[in-house]
């Protein structure tokens, strides 16, 4: 089984994490996400994944040199321009040569999903594309679906206005889908599988949805990247997790650390406290200085005090500061 992934977004919601690093490539546990969902899809069945890519390519193809990730092989079909998710399906799906039932999946969502029983569900289905769902408390921001009993898709509307959503399932970002869907989709222009392709399979009849319970987070949104993050910890995840701190970072003994990441590579000097953060790799904290509910990339200064914050790679805090609520360097809008 073959499956695109989808890791050619700007993620501007992620900046300025993603001036430095494309979204896929920033690390959820120590790895890149892009390598925790390739792990994944190979659990399920999936032996070769094509990489969709668009801006900043290079990290990706550093980062897997021989064109693989553990046990699945990886093909890198680059954009020529930002085709959107639609166009950027059917441009890596060509560019592979792909003329059988394929899986998709957005580079940003970590889920516990089960590729193999989606995979299997969709047969059952005799469907044109099987969605897995998910259901949330406030499904307004995402793609949301009108199911049937037998699972059939009646509608699929892409971020419904507050109080119209038809339901509380949402597009959780990983698909199964036979080539046909290709053939709805227009080649070499930006076009959204979500917006313009969906709604239409829905309608003939060809869509079905698989909801389940499993841990699922879009990592797109910097509070959910940093639970995305910290989730890795606590031992919910069932396949993923790791130690808070990565092997080649230098954490001074007189440093306090609660329910935090500290990345590779990263320093963190005597009596600086770190808490429910994520300090990235590259990223240097001065002596006493104090982290609390941020993401770092750039460098905190000695008893500068971080709260609620996203540094980035250039981001940096100076010495005895109070920043709080705060992006840095601030994102252009
Ligand atoms: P934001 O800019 O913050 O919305 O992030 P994004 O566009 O990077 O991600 P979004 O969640 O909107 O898109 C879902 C997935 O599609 C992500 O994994 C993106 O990397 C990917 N994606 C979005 N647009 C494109 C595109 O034009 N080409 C390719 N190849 N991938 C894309």
């Amino acid at each position: 089984m073959r499956a695109v992934v989808l890791v050619g977004g700007f993620g501007t919601r992620l900046r300025p994490l993603t001036y430095s690093t494309p979204k896929p490539m920033l690390p959820v546990g120590h790895r890149p996400m892009i390598a925790r969902l390739v792990d994944r899809l190979g659990r399920g069945g999936v032996t070769e994944v094509v990489l969709a890519l668009g801006f900043k390519p290079e990290p990706f193809v550093e980062a897997f040199p021989d064109g693989r990730c553990g046990d699945v092989a990886l093909t890198y079909a680059v954009e020529p321009e930002p085709l959107d998710t639609g166009g950027a399906i059917r441009f890596a799906a060509e560019f592979a040569g792909i003329d059988e039932t394929f899986v998709v999946a957005n580079g940003d969502v970590m889920t516990d999903l089960d590729v193999a029983g989606l995979v299997s569900a969709h047969r059952d289905f005799g469907a044109e594309a099987t969605i897995h769902l998910i259901a949330v408390d406030d499904p307004s921001s995402f793609g949301v679906v009108d199911m049937a009993d037998d699972g059939a898709v009646q509608a699929f509307v892409e971020k419904p206005a507050p109080g119209t959503e038809p339901s509380n399932l949402i597009n959780a970002g990983t698909y199964v889908f036979e080539p046909s869907v290709l053939d709805r989709i227009p080649a070499g222009r930006p076009t959204s599988i979500e917006r313009d392709t969906f709604p239409g399979i829905a309608t003939d009849g060809g869509m079905f949805g698989v909801a389940t319970d499993d841990y699922w987070i879009d990592a797109g949104r910097p509070e959910f990247y940093r639970a995305a993050n910290l989730d890795m910890l606590s031992g919910i995840r069932q396949h993923d997790r790791c130690d808070p701190i990565a092997p080649t970072a230098s954490v001074d003994a007189q440093a306090t650390i609660r329910n935090s990441l500290v990345g590779a590579g990263a320093s963190v000097a005597a009596g600086a406290t770190i808490v429910d953060s994520v300090i990235l790799p590259g990223a240097q904290l001065a002596a006493d200085a104090s982290v609390i509910e941020s993401l770092v990339m750039g460098s905190i200064g000695q008893g500068a005090e971080v709260t609620g914050s996203v540094i980035g790679a250039d981001g940096v805090v100076t010495a005895n500061s109070t920043v709080d609520g705060t992006s840095l360097p601030a994102p252009d809008a």
